[in-house]
């Protein structure tokens, strides 16, 4: 049985003061709810420069810190970017890869993911991978044929033991901070496909505790209908996950 996983994406949003009081916001709404721990992971991903701060307004408490990005390499002349072995050293337990706005804001491509990929999970991240396809890719009906080659491209020469640390989260483009999310029947589609791609790359052991999160426009309204989708092991959740109170509601759909 899969646990859900609800995880933050704060993208460039708040301030320190503002990072630090949501952060304790939100882990002091999900340790009050006895239960909720046993039955949900959470993760709060801030940017960069108050990953410090959140890390130290979750110490202790069962909510993970996760970053946005990395840079491949562990060290080097790489003016501005950050290494996978500086977030863990940080306290992140997760890193964001392939979020759609690193695709196609600043053209992240399924190779230069792939090795983003490898660096994180060999410097003991996990890995929660965006996948998804946009407005004319769905509307042409290669949706799926988006997920499989995104899917391959960002997790070819894994290992099986690599891949079972690799939360997947389906976040079709058209979604993302629009208000308008998937229905729970195109999220299942596209999640049991995803599913159907890592058994068949990484056998079914792993597909099956591969956890496929969902994300856009996830919000309090929607959360129920789309986390008891037997596919949606949870969601990646970015507007709603600023207010803490909205966030809490999502994760409490999660725990039911
Ligand atoms: P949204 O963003 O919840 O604001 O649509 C989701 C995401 O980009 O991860």
């Amino acid at each position: 049985m899969r646990k859900k996983f609800v995880a933050g994406n704060w993208k460039m949003n708040t301030d320190a003061a503002r990072a630090a009081e949501l952060a304790a916001q939100v882990v002091a709404g999900f340790v009050a709810q006895p239960g909720w721990a046993e039955k949900v992971q959470v993760a709060l991903c801030p940017p960069f420069p108050y990953l410090g701060i959140v890390a130290q307004a979750v110490k202790g408490s069962p909510v993970h810190l996760g970053a946005q990005n990395c840079h491949h390499e562990a060290s080097g002349a790489y003016t501005g970017e950050v290494s996978p072995v500086m977030l863990h050293d940080t306290g992140c337990h997760y890193v964001i890869l392939g979020h759609s706005e690193r695709r196609h804001k600043m053209g992240e491509t399924d190779a230069q993911i792939n090795l983003k990929v490898k660096a994180a999970l060999q410097n003991n991240l996990t890995v929660i991978l965006c996948v998804g396809e946009t407005l004319t890719e769905r509307q042409e009906q290669r949706t799926l044929a988006v997920l499989q080659s995104q899917f391959h491209g960002c997790c070819h020469g894994l290992s099986r033991d690599a891949m079972a640390k690799v939360v997947l989260a389906y976040e079709p483009v058209w979604a993302i901070g629009t208000g308008h999310n998937a229905t729970p029947e195109q999220a299942q589609e596209a999640h049991a496909f995803l599913r159907s791609r890592v058994s068949e790359e990484f056998g079914p052991d792993v597909a099956g505790r591969t956890q496929i999160l969902y994300g856009g426009s996830l919000v309090p309204d929607n959360a129920p209908q789309l986390l008891s989708q037997p596919d949606v092991d949870g969601g990646l959740i970015g507007g709603a996950s600023l207010d803490a109170a909205r966030f809490l509601k999502i994760i409490e759909a999660g725990a039911r």
